[in-house]
């Protein structure tokens, strides 16, 4: 992973080439219309209280775990017993990100979600709350990660969630052959070149043309640049806005020419 200057580099880049995030000088109207009408919707949707209280509540828990790691690491010490209260500090997207997929499902009305890193379930939360007719199929590999998630999908209220647990490298396959489709999937674990393009794939045989993928951490190390990169060139993908945090990619046929947007978020 970067060191904090190298990402503040990079950020800086991003932002001093980004677009201004209002949709000037955007001829896409697909892209005008994500733009104004879901990044910057700035309307207070009732769900986003208790999912950001319940986050509020997990910061504050002293109780430990002991985690299986699987995936490429965090910036902080790597240990297998940890703060529940560390995790919501530094594995879950923030608010402004967990919304803005609020808001992504709401507009593209997918039915079937896939999420690939649940941790506490708080983005889970989000995707879920933005449709209660979606499926939402989120997987986590640490079975005590995945038992506090599981029950503050109960304590939400959310029942269109289902949580499969274990190693992504053995559950994802599985999971995939039981779907006949994926509308949206955020692939959000194991920060690695290999298993990203890995899963990309995999998603990838059961994506259509209205199909999102969104991929967290595109510029958080070299690898996952290498891995965005790759999915930029991809010939099925037809459209990329790169949000430097997450990473949007869409499959529309109506998108003749291939189109690499970075917009500031
Ligand atoms: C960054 S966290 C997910 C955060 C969550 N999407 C959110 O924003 O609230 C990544 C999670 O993926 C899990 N993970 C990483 N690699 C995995 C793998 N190979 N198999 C299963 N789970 C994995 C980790 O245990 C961790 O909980």
């Amino acid at each position: 992973m970067y060191t904090p200057a190298q990402l503040a580099l990079r950020y800086i880049r991003y932002y001093c080439t980004a677009s201004n995030g209002k949709g000037h000088g955007v001829h896409s109207p697909f892209v005008f219309e994500l733009i104004t009408r879901v990044l910057n919707d700035d309307r207070d949707f009732y769900m986003y209280q208790p999912i950001e209280a319940l986050r509020e509540e997990l910061l504050t828990w002293t109780s430990e775990i002991t985690i299986e790691d699987f995936g490429a690491g965090s910036r902080v010490k790597k240990s297998p017993v940890r703060k529940i209260a560390a995790i919501a500090a530094s594995s879950l997207k923030p608010k402004k990100f967990g919304q803005l997929l609020f808001r992504l499902v709401n507009h593209l009305s997918p039915q079937t979600i896939l999420e690939l890193g649940t941790s506490l379930g708080i983005t889970t939360s989000y995707l879920a709350a933005a449709n209660s007719n979606a499926r939402v199929i989120t997987m986590e590999g640490s079975a005590a990660v995945a038992d506090i998630a599981g029950a503050n999908f109960r304590q939400l209220g959310l029942g269109n969630i289902e949580l499969v647990t274990g190693n992504f490298d053995q559950t994802l396959a599985p999971t995939l052959a039981k779907l006949d489709r994926i509308d949206f999937a955020f692939l959000d674990g194991n920060h690695r070149y290999e298993p990203t393009i890995r899963y990309f794939n995999q998603v990838m045989g059961k994506a259509h043309a209205n199909t999102l993928i969104i991929l967290d951490d595109i510029h958080w190390s070299r690898e996952m640049e290498q891995a965005w990169e790759e999915v930029k060139r991809d010939p099925r993908v037809s459209l990329t806005i790169d949000l430097f945090y997450i990473g949007l990619v869409f499959l529309r046929r109506e998108h003749k020419e291939k189109e690499d947007f970075i917009v500031r978020f």
